[in-house]
């Protein structure tokens, strides 16, 4: 698998998938794992999967890095959420702010704990186009070195500001929802279809487009399925898709 400025480019999403079902995260973990991936996103939003994440990690926490979140409006919250990560972790490879709650709050402690080496690095997320203002706004302070949005077929706002502004100042992109949260799986194009793409599959078609576009580091698609985390990992490797077939990419995605 190629590897960008996050390592391999296809990682691991939780949310919604194993829930606080350590035997099947271990399942799944350890299919990614297998297959060539390293970073595993998580977040205390996602019920158990922090500590499903943590159980199934267990002899192979060396093999992953971890990047989950802290969602928190006070700091007590938020260091009460660390806490338990250094726990189940250790250490946390990329801690994120996640969906810039009390953003400016939480910083400046998650700055002393990545000084101090246990966070590897900071970095900030949104799901919202409506808050791509605040996002930004959040990216230009510079204490931030990874930002995870949306990019699919179906949701591009962030290559207006988001992605120029990561890429003027250096901060590494996760890309949530790669598939649309399986929305774009619903119909798939036929394997003639896909010819022209030189892929087995859509759901690595669309991975794909996202890691077609350099600015991107990594897709961090969700699944609670094994064989289709071995499949995703698929789609990290080049040849990566041309002007051309990425716009074929969005002329499917579209029907
Ligand atoms: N604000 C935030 O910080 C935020 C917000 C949203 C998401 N995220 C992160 O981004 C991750 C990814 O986003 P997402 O989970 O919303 O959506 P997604 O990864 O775009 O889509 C997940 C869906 O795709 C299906 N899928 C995955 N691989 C497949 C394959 N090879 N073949 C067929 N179906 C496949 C999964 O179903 P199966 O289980 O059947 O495979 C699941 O229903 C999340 O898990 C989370 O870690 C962060």
């Amino acid at each position: 698998m190629e590897e960008r400025r996050l390592g391999p480019v296809v990682g691991l999403g939780t949310w919604q998938t194993f829930g606080g079902d350590a035997a099947l995260a271990g399942e799944v973990v350890g299919a990614a794992l297998d297959a060539g991936s390293r970073v595993v996103d998580s977040s205390p939003m996602y019920g158990g999967a922090e500590a499903a994440l943590a159980a199934a990690l267990g002899g192979r926490r060396d093999r992953a890095d971890v990047a989950t979140k802290i969602w928190a409006s006070s700091v007590e919250e938020g260091r009460d959420q660390f806490r338990r990560q250094l726990e189940w972790y250790g250490r946390v490879e990329i801690e994120q702010i996640h969906n810039l709650v009390s953003w400016e709050r939480q910083l400046e402690w998650l700055e002393e704990e990545r000084d101090a080496g246990r966070i590897g690095r900071l970095g900030v997320t949104h799901y919202a186009a409506s808050a791509f203002g605040e996002l930004a706004r959040a990216l230009r302070t510079e204490r931030f070195s990874a930002v995870q949005v949306p990019l699919n077929p179906h949701e591009r706002d962030c290559e207006r500001e988001i992605l120029p502004l990561a890429a003027e100042l250096g901060v590494a992109v996760i890309v949530m929802r790669p598939l649309g949260e399986g929305a774009l799986l619903r119909r798939s194009p036929s394997l003639g279809e896909l010819a022209p793409l030189g892929v087995d599959s859509w759901p690595e078609a669309l991975l794909k487009w996202a890691l077609s576009d350099e600015r991107v580091d990594i897709v961090i698609p969700a699944t609670r399925v094994p064989e289709h985390a071995r499949a995703n990992v698929a789609a990290g490797s080049p040849p990566w898709f041309d002007a051309e077939q990425r716009r074929l990419v969005e002329v499917l995605a579209a029907r």
